[in-house]
């Protein structure tokens, strides 16, 4: 007799299958590889790895790096197998039977599931109708709540929209308790939380590899934090959690992210001229967005999720989730890309296929 924890068979369940789609736009990863120049200089780190040994100070260079660009110290960073792991490890670090933890809804849909694993109870704080952060609401639930952690994503996933810094500032003066923001699009657009860490200790912020810096096959995150919380969180990790191709890959690209900076302007550009397209086209709305991707609304959301996907576009479709029925998540590709889907989406939605 198989007894699994219980709770685990309910457990909501993330879909990662995939199709081999022609125009992938449904994980808001990056369109491009790495820059050439990052790619050369990798595969040459590569070659000198001791493949035979457990990793050793390559994290902690990392660090320092990150902690230096950031005004900040090796202390306040952990790294983590992206930011799925440095979240999951803080709902650990601060759930347990009898905690509290708050996020938003819609929201990144792992809060949840983080926050099931780490056997705390999850409390969602609907946004208002247009997507807007309700701050006061989601003060009064954690303060109601006595919360040990609060979660918001900001720029958010998958509204796109971002919650101004005076905001997030209210949040850390007001919330009495653990505050993780969850910055993985923070490249696209909003202001950090960063700033906030001086003067709020209870401020978390959240970051990874895979979106800006097009690095999701690497699965490299980290997270900046008071001393204190990082010592605290790294004590749930197991020992040498990350492997060295990615921490060395990640060192790389993180010394070269100036090459980064076309394709990131490029991305915002593609955005909003995307955004003023869609706004033309009958029956849909679109969300202002600060990140890699747009949300749509439609009557007809399922069936033109279908009809790209018969052309082979994967968008991201939301069925009947919380606040996002209708919706389409669709990640911004190259230009080339964007005028595929676009032209699919433009013909569905004029009556032409
Ligand atoms: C808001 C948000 N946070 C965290 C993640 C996790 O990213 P990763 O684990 O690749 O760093 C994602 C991925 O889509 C995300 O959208």
């Amino acid at each position: 007799m198989l007894q699994f924890r219980a709770g685990l068979a309910e457990m909501p369940v993330y879909d990662v299958t995939e199709r081999d789609w022609k125009i992938k736009i449904n994980a808001n990863e990056s369109s491009l590889n790495l820059p050439p120049l990052v790619e050369e200089r990798v595969l040459s780190r590569l070659s000198s790895i001791a493949f035979n040994r457990y990793p050793n100070d390559e994290g902690d260079q990392l660090r320092e790096q990150i902690a230096s660009s950031l005004h900040l110290k090796k202390e306040n960073v952990c790294l983590g197998n992206g930011s799925s792991e440095i979240i999951e490890k803080i709902c650990y670090a601060f759930g347990g039977s009898g905690h509290t933890i708050v996020y938003p809804e819609p929201s990144f849909s792992m809060y949840r599931i983080y926050v099931e694993m780490a056997g705390a109870e999850g409390i969602a704080v609907p946004t208002r109708k247009d997507y807007r952060g309700d701050v006061k609401k989601f003060v009064s639930t954690v303060q109601e709540r006595k919360a040990s952690l609060a979660i918001i994503c900001n720029p958010n996933n998958p509204t796109g929209n971002f919650l101004p810094l005076h905001d997030v500032a209210y949040l850390a003066h007001h919330l009495d308790c653990a505050f993780l923001v969850d910055e993985a699009y923070i490249e696209f657009g909003g202001s950090s939380a960063v700033s906030l860490m001086k003067h709020f200790p209870n401020v978390i912020v959240a970051r990874t590899f895979s979106k800006a810096f097009g690095l999701a096959s690497a699965r490299v995150g980290y997270m900046l934090a008071a001393p204190e919380v990082v010592q605290m969180v790294s004590r749930v990790y197991m020992p040498y959690h990350l492997n060295v191709l990615s921490l060395v890959t990640a060192d790389i690209v993180y010394q070269m992210r100036d090459e980064y900076a076309p394709r990131i302007a490029m991305t915002i550009s593609e955005r909003q001229r995307l955004e003023e397209q869609l706004k033309e086209l009958p029956g849909l709305t679109v969300y202002p967005s600060r990140t890699n991707f747009l949300l749509v609304k439609c009557d007809c959301a399922a069936a033109l999720n279908e009809a790209l996907a018969a052309q082979g576009i994967g968008v991201r479709c939301f069925g009947e989730a919380p606040g996002l029925a209708n919706c389409l998540r669709i990640s911004i590709g190259s230009r080339e890309e964007n005028d595929i889907w676009f032209k699919s989406v433009k013909d569905f939605m004029e009556g032409r296929s």
